[in-house]
Order: structure tokens, then C-alpha cells, then sequence
């Protein structure tokens, strides 16, 4: 008999002829068939793991055993009898041995990682140990771009357990590999996630899908897991006409899941277009932020990412390959527009409406309680903004603005100081040149000159979104573990009440003379300029929101679990306040609390009863877990840290026990 490595080999060269000889599979002929309505697909989705694939590999292997790890699921009848069980961790009996991950590695053609964090080349007793390395990522730790070009590495290191920072920013003197997965597979093709998701499921591995680690919960992380990192999906293609199946026809461009903001921002103005993103320069489009509903600046006036889409390609649960739109897995297509990251498939590409190009203005500006003759002042010119809200949405305009008084924020003294400001980071008028933008905010502008408050608007305008955007939306910061937010969306009737508006901006001066720091929007999502799709599982609440709005406590890198511990609870407790006043909206999940109360209802609304039995239907073996997804209630992370379990990813993961 040949040795398993000389097997392996085989096996892979299998693979690989397979690939490269292999036809498209059914969904690239209905691509040709349907003449338009399904986008072509990228070259890395030609790549596909097929049965007769399947049967080469089984056949070099000749071991039916390590063959059958990377079987397709069998159909629902099968699948109904799955029963749940903790995931194995590296060191249990159940892990599997270095030699079938090698094997693994091989069919992978060589993708296959066995990860470290990123940190390690820190710390001495690593043997990745580094000074020059350490230097650099110590002195990049604070930049997106470090984090989203590793693995495993997220922009907010407390959901992983905070297991491996370097210096000053480390709370432990030492590096552990706390809830970094163990293993990625960095694809590149449509094969190799189905490989993945074959191999993880079938063994009953923890999985997570990594595109940037932007998550706010830090869902791109989980302890002993297998990571399907999708960052190199980079192909985008531009239809001048595309028919859709929903009915759409016109532009639209379709994007790799790997694709970031910044990316689509650049392509969409090369052919002369705009797309909704997010207002951050290297967010993910494709991955979490669309799935999840997706805000932009663009969204007063064209509603949600999740809206813009018509059509994706995704590998299910089961490990086939499909497209989705109103026509074909309609019930995919619903869910994966709204119902959140990592739940039932890997989204592999998405193609969205390309908008016209638009004039936009932006203006950014700030105060401090310096700049206004006194508290009140401050505080009045706050309320002014509120008052202005349904005006300003209904203009199809977005504003980002922070109201706090601390030191992570501006650099004053620490959390809890009297030295209050208030930045508009930038306010949005997209179709607006400067005139019409200056119309529009000349009410609140001249209650602020009445006020005495010092602030100088920069203006800037461009023809197009694009080059605003770029000019007005810098690079935010990110790998810190020194805040826990929650939040809250806030809808028209709220502003509509003078009461109500004015116990929310009486819920921020409080919030703020409490330490807490807010981080807010005016916003809509339900664009001025369309009408919102009705077959989507975006939350509800969002479509009657005129206001998004985060609010955070702070810490500082060597505070302890129980101070953090408190923290969390005084922010998740204060957001009661916001929770009274908007009792029958929600919270955007992509940007919410981990512990939010009611969460399932918070963040999915009506759309959760049929979200789960979705998730129970296509992915009834718990594969996608992450923390808050959809089905996440039936799990628990057993946390290592002294935190309560679920409160991040640093432990098993096990059915919910009880
Ligand atoms: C600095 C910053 C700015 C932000 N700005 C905005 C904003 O303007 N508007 C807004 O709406 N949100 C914004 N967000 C929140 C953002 O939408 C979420 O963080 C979102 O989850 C990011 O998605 P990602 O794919 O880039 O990140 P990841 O953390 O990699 O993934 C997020 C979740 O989606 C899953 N996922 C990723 N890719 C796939 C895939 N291909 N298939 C299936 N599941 C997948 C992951 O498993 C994870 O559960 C911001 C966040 C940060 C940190
Ligand atoms: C197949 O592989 C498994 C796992 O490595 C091994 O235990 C088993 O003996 C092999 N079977 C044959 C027939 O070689
Ligand atoms: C699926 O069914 C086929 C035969 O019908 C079997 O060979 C294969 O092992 C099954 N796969 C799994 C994962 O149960
Ligand atoms: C599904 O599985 C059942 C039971 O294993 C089998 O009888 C049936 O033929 C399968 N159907 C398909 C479409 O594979
Ligand atoms: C952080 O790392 C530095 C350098 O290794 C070390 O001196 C310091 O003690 C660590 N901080 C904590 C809180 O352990
Ligand atoms: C991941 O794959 C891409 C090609 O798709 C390659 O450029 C990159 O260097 C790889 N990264 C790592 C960490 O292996
Ligand atoms: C942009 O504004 C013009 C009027 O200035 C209007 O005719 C047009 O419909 C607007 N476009 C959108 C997309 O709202
Ligand atoms: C603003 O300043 C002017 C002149 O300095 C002063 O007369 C006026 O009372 C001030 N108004 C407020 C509200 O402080
Ligand atoms: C605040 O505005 C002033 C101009 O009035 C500008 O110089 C400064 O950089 C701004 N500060 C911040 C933190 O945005
Ligand atoms: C808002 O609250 C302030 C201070 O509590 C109060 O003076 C004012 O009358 C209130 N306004 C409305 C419209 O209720
Ligand atoms: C850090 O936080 C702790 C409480 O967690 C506090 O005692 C300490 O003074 C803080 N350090 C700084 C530099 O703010």
C-alpha cells in the first residue's frame, strides 16, 4: 500500500488536474442559459469542488475514511438527524493529526495556514520571535490595514480575550493564542471553500469566516477554529445593462466578497458610477456589512447596502455552490440581504446597482464647551442639531457626529471630564452643491451664531461621491480593547415629539457627564429617491430610522476583567434609557451590543421566527456560529476569561447547556 503522504500527493495533483479540466459546473451553464439575469461568474467561482472531483480525490486516496471527510452534506432527510455536539479543540483526541490536515493543505494546493497571532513576533518564548517584526506591527497596531492583511487578526482584540497585544496596548505579559482560530484557508477559489466547509463540518469543527475583522463583536474570531479568510475575492466587473431578476434593469457592478469600501468607491467612479458602502474606508462590502443591512452616506437617500443587491453567489452549509436571487434560492437570497454574517453560507460575490455618479458636499467642523460661553450653550447647540434631523434626512442628507469628553476621543483629560465637545465628522449632502448645502443647514448655523459657539465649517464638494468621500472620511483607528457600546435605532416619531426629542438629548448630556462617549447619525433607511425592497430580511426598524446611535464606555489597556465586566453592564444598562424612549424599534446588529437585552428581537425583529427556521433548514448542523447570528442562542462560548460565558470568543464552543 502507498504511504499517505505519497497518497496525499496524488491526491492533490487529482485535485488540481480536476480543477483545471473540470467544466463549469450547472451554475456556470445557467449563467449562459438565462441571458443576463444571473451574473457571469468570476474566474475563482469556476473553480468548483464537484462530485466527479470528489470521486477522483476518493479514488487517489484510496483510504474511504479520510475521503469522506470532504463529502458534500447529504440531503434533508439525512440532515434532520444531525444532532449537536461541542467542537473539538487542538489537543482533544477528536482534533485531527497533522497528517490529514497536510492532506488537507494538499487538496488546498498550499492555502492551508496554521496561524499564529499576529503579536507573537512580541514575545520572546514565541519562536516567531522578532524585535524588527514587533517593531512594525506595534508601530501599525492602531491601523486596519495591519489586522485585515493577517488572517486571524481583528480590529477589537477584547472579543478574542485580548490574549496577545504588543506593548503598551497588552494587558497580559505574555501572548497566548486565545480565541485566534487555529488553522485558515486563505481562498482563492470557489473549490477551496467548499473544501473547507466540507472538511469543518464533517469533522465538526469550529468555523469562522474572516473577511477584514471589522466586526464591532469581534465575530471573525473563535477559540480552536478553522477560518475561511476571504480577503483576495477581489474580482469586480461593470454591467452598463443588467437585467436582473427581481426586474431591475440597469448598471450594476459586481464585487468579490473581499472587496472593501474604499475598492468599490475607486471602481464605481472608474466607470462612472456611485455604490452604497459604508462611510469607513476599509470595511468589507460583500462580507458582514452587507449581509448585516450596511449604512452609508448614501443611505438617506438610497437606503441600505443590503438594498442594492441582485444577486449572489455563496457556498451553503452543505458545501454546494449556488446562486441566489429572487428567482433562484429565493429564501437565500432573503436572508443573506439582511439576516447577518455567518449564518447559513460564505457569500462569494455579490452584484449590486450602481447609482449615478452625484455631486456631493461634505462639511466637518467642532466645538468644545470651550467655544460656547457655557454648558448650556454646548447643550443647546446639541438640541439645535436634533431638532433638525427629520429635515435634514428628509433631504436625503447623513450626518456622523461624537459628542464626549475624554481622552481616547480628542486628547483632553480622562473619561468624565467637564471639557465637552461636539464633532461633526462630516455631514453628507449627496445631489447638493455647496449653495443648497449652506441653504440647508443655515437654521442650525444661525441658532449657533445666536449662541456665541466658535466653529468653522470646512466645506468640500466634488462632482461625484467618490472624491467627497475620500477627502472627508480618513482612516479610523482600530485594535484598541478599551471600549464596550451599545446602540440604538431611533425613529421619526421620536423627533417628531418634542418630548421624546428632548428626553434623547437630555439622555446625552447625561450620557456624557456619566463618561460615556456617543457616537451618532442622522440617517435613514429608506432612501428619499427609491422605494425600499419589500423581500429582504433588513431589520424593520431601520426603515423608519432617522437616527443610529452607538454609545460607549471606556477603560483603559491594563484595566482588569471585572472593571470591563462592570463597564459593559453600566453601558448595556444606560442604553435602557434609549431603549424607553424607542420601545418598538431596534439595534443594528453590525454595530450593537454583545449582550444586548432581547437580542434576537433587537436586532432581527419580526424577521427572526422565519431567519431561524431558515438557519435550521440550511445549515441544520450549526456550522456558521458566530456570536449574535442568527441560531447563536443555541450555543455557548464556555469563556476562559473571568467574564460570563458568550461575553467573548476565547472559549469552546458548546450547544447551550440546560
Ligand atoms: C471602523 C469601523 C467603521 C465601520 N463603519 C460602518 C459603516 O459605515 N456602516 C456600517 O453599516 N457598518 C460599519 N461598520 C460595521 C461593519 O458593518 C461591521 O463591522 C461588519 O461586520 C464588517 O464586515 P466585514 O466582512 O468587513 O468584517 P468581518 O469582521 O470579517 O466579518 C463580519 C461578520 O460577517 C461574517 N462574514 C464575513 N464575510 C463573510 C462572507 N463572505 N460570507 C458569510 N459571512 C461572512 C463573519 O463571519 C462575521 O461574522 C464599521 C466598523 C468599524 C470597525
Ligand atoms: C484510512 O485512514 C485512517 C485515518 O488515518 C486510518 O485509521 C485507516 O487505517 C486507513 N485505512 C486504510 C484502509 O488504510
Ligand atoms: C452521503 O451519502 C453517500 C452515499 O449516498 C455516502 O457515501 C456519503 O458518505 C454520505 N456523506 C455523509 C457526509 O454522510
Ligand atoms: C435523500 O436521502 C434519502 C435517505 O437517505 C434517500 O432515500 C433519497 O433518495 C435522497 N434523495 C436525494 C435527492 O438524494
Ligand atoms: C506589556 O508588555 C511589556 C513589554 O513586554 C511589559 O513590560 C508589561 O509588563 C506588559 N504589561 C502588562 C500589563 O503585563
Ligand atoms: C493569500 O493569498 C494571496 C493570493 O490569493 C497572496 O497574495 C497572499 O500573500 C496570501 N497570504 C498569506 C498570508 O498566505
Ligand atoms: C438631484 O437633484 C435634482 C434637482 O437638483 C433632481 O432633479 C434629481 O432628481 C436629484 N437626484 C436624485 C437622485 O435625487
Ligand atoms: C453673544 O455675544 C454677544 C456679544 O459678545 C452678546 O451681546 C450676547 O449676549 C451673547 N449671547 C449669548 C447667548 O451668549
Ligand atoms: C476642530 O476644528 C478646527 C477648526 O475650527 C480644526 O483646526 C481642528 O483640527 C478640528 N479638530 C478636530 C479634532 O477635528
Ligand atoms: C426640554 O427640556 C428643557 C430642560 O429640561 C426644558 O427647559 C424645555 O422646556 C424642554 N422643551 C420641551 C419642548 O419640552
Ligand atoms: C486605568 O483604569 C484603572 C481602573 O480600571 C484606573 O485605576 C487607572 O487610574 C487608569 N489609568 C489611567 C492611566 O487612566
Amino acid at each position: 500500500m502507498k504511504g499517505v503522504r505519497e497518497l496525499a500527493l496524488v491526491a492533490s495533483a487529482s485535485l488540481a488536474q480536476a480543477l483545471s479540466t473540470a467544466s463549469l459546473s450547472a451554475a456556470a451553464t445557467t449563467v449562459a442559459a438565462t441571458a443576463g439575469s444571473a451574473p457571469l461568474l468570476f474566474s475563482y467561482e469556476t473553480k468548483q469542488l464537484t462530485d466527479s472531483v470528489l470521486a477522483d480525490v476518493s479514488a487517489s486516496l484510496q483510504n474511504s475514511t479520510i475521503a469522506s471527510m470532504f463529502d458534500f452534506a447529504n440531503n434533508s432527510t439525512a440532515k434532520r438527524s444531525v444532532r449537536h455536539s461541542c467542537k473539538p479543540m487542538p489537543g482533544d483526541l477528536l482534533w485531527p493529526v497533522d497528517l490529514i490536515w497536510n492532506i488537507f493543505d494538499r487538496l488546498l494546493g498550499g492555502s492551508l495556514i496554521k496561524t499564529i497571532p499576529l503579536a507573537s513576533v512580541c514575545y520572546p518564548d514565541w519562536p516567531e520571535y522578532d524585535a524588527t517584526m514587533c517593531a512594525t506591527i506595534t508601530a501599525d497596531w492602531l491601523s486596519s490595514d495591519l489586522h485585515m492583511a493577517d488572517p486571524t487578526s481583528i480590529m477589537l482584540p477584547l472579543y478574542e480575550g485580548r490574549t496577545c497585544l504588543p506593548s503598551p496596548y497588552n494587558y497580559t505579559a505574555s501572548c497566548t493564542q486565545g480565541a485566534y482560530p487555529a488553522y485558515a484557508v486563505n481562498v482563492s477559489s470557489v473549490a477551496q471553500i467548499q473544501l473547507a466547509v466540507n472538511f469543518a463540518r464533517n469533522l465538526n469543527l469550529r468555523l469562522v469566516v474572516k473577511n477584514t475583522g471589522h466586526d464591532f463583536n469581534g465575530k471573525a474570531s473563535g477559540k480552536g477554529a478553522l477560518t475561511i479568510w476571504t480577503h483576495y475575492l477581489k474580482e469586480k466587473t461593470y454591467y452598463p445593462s443588467f437585467k436582473a431578476a427581481n426586474g431591475y434593469v440597469g448598471p450594476a457592478i459586481k464585487f468579490g466578497s473581499g472587496i472593501q469600501v474604499f475598492e468599490a468607491y475607486e471602481f464605481a467612479k472608474s466607470v462612472g458610477h456611485s455604490v452604497v458602502g459604508g462611510e469607513a474606508v476599509t470595511v468589507g462590502l460583500g462580507g458582514g456589512y452587507t449581509a448585516g443591512g450596511g449604512h452609508s452616506p448614501l443611505s438617506s437617500m438610497y437606503g441600505l447596502a443590503a438594498d442594492q443587491v441582485l444577486a449572489m453567489q455563496v457556498v451553503l452549509a452543505d458545501g454546494r455552490f449556488i446562486t441566489a436571487s429572487t428567482t433562484e434560492n429565493p429564501e437565500v437570497f432573503w436572508m443573506l440581504r439582511g439576516g447577518g454574517g455567518s449564518t447559513i453560507g460564505v457569500v462569494t460575490s455579490l452584484t449590486v446597482k450602481a447609482l449615478p455618479k452625484l455631486e456631493t458636499t461634505t462639511v466637518t467642523f467642532n466645538f468644545t464647551v470651550n467655544d460656547t460661553p457655557s454648558p448650556d450653550a454646548f447643550w443647546a447647540a446639541v438640541g439645535a442639531y436634533l431638532n433638525e434631523f427629520e429635515a435634514y434626512v428628509d433631504a436625503g442628507t447623513y450626518g456622523y457626529f461624537y459628542i464626549g469628553a475624554s481622552a481616547y476621543e480628542i486628547g483632553t483629560t480622562y473619561a468624565g471630564d467637564t471639557d465637552y465637545y461636539f464633532r461633526m465628522e462630516s455631514f453628507v449632502a449627496p445631489n447638493m452643491s455647496v449653495t443648497e448645502t449652506k441653504a440647508l443647514l443655515a437654521p442650525w448655523f444661525n441658532t449657533l451664531d445666536s449662541l456665541n459657539v466658535s466653529y468653522t465649517p470646512w466645506y468640500n464638494h466634488a462632482d461625484n461621491f467618490y472624491d467627497a468621500w475620500v477627502e472627508a472620511f480618513p482612516q479610523e483607528y482600530v485594535g484598541t480593547d478599551v471600549v464596550k457600546t451599545a446602540s440604538r435605532l431611533l425613529p421619526r416619531s421620536v423627533f417628531q415629539s418634542d418630548d421624546l426629542r428632548n428626553q434623547t438629548w437630555a439622555a446625552y448630556r447625561d450620557a456624557v457627564n456619566q463618561g460615556l462617549f456617543v457616537v451618532g447619525f442622522h440617517i435613514s433607511g429608506t432612501g428619499i429617491a427609491v422605494e425600499p425592497p419589500t423581500d429582504n430580511a433588513v431589520l424593520p426598524a431601520w426603515r423608519d430610522t432617522l437616527s443610529h446611535v452607538i454609545v460607549g464606555s471606556e477603560w483603559n489597556f491594563t484595566s482588569s476583567w471585572d472593571v470591563i465586566e462592570t463597564s459593559s453592564l453600566f453601558v448595556t444598562e444606560w442604553m435602557d434609557v434609549l431603549r424607553e424612549i424607542a420601545p418598538d424599534s431596534g439595534a443594528y446588529m453590525s454595530e450593537a451590543d454583545l449582550i444586548e437585552p432581547n437580542l434576537q428581537d433587537a436586532f432581527y425583529g419580526s424577521n427572526y421566527p422565519r431567519l431561524y427556521s431558515l438557519k435550521q433548514k440550511y445549515d441544520p448542523s450549526g456550522l456558521f456560529f458566530a456570536l449574535t447570528a442568527v441560531g447563536a442562542e443555541d450555543w455557548e462560548v464556555r469563556t476562559v476569561d473571568p467574564l460570563p460565558y458568550s461575553w467573548n470568543n476565547n472559549g469552546r464552543l458548546c450547544p447551550k447547556s440546560s
